[in-house]
């Protein structure tokens, strides 16, 4: 999963079905105790984080890679610490990039518009799976009146380099561990998210 960013674009869904059925290989051997130093810490105070127990326990991190945090099922998740201030590098450049490329249809901190869905919300349901190939391959849907269509961002480099960002920032939107305000500290860049970006966007 983690070399999504890495893959040229055309073959990131043929790739990710591969990817799905190693990490369920890898993970079918039962779960393992969270590991507490992962455990996430919270912001107390920030009432603007809608705190969702139990999406909050599925994104639990098991293990960290490079900076990457992974669920039980092998997706990417958050991790925060010093009482919600400190997010790690993907969940801050996500932030960053749902800002640039989002916000502009969903809305500010993924909180919807009269145009398009709060994607805060989504992501309760969305599965990793889903939400890339949704990013990849856009949506309509056809039974409303009024057509809004979600673009398919395939094909922009922007987004697709950054998915995994997207998706870890959202997912802890949906989660409640992150608030309506911008992170306001964050791990440094991760060696492997550099390669990563760098071997993507120059790809
Ligand atoms: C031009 C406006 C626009 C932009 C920009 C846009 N979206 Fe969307 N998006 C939509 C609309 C409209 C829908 C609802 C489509 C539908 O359900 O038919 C949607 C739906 C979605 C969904 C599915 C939500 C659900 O509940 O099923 C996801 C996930 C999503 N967008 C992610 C993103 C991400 C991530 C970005 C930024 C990279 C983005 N979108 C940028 C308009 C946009």
């Amino acid at each position: 999963m983690r070399h999504l960013s890495t893959t040229a674009l055309r073959p990131v869904l043929a790739g990710l079905a591969l990817a799905t059925v190693t990490t369920v290989a890898v993970y079918a051997e039962g779960a393992k105790p969270a590991d507490p130093a992962l455990a996430n810490s919270l912001n107390p105070n920030d009432k603007t984080a809608e705190i969702d127990q139990k999406i909050l326990d599925k994104a639990q991190a098991v293990k960290v890679e490079d900076g990457k945090y992974l669920d039980a099922d092998g997706h990417p998740t958050f991790h925060v610490t010093d009482n919600g201030k400190k997010f790690d590098w993907y969940s801050y450049s996500g932030y960053r990039r749902y800002h640039a490329e989002c916000h502009v249809c969903h809305g500010p901190d993924g909180m919807g518009s009269t145009y398009a869905p709060a994607l805060k919300d989504s992501l309760k349901h969305l599965s990793y799976e889903e939400f890339i190939g949704i990013l990849v391959g856009g949506k309509q849907d056809v039974s409303a009146a009024q057509q809004q269509v979600m673009p398919a961002f395939g094909d922009n480099k922007n987004v697709m380099c950054y998915a995994d960002d997207l998706y870890v920032y959202l997912r802890a939107r949906a989660a409640g561990a992150m608030g309506r305000v911008r992170p306001s500290d964050k791990e440094d860049k991760p060696e492997a998210a550099k390669k990563a970006e760098k071997e993507c966007l120059g790809g």
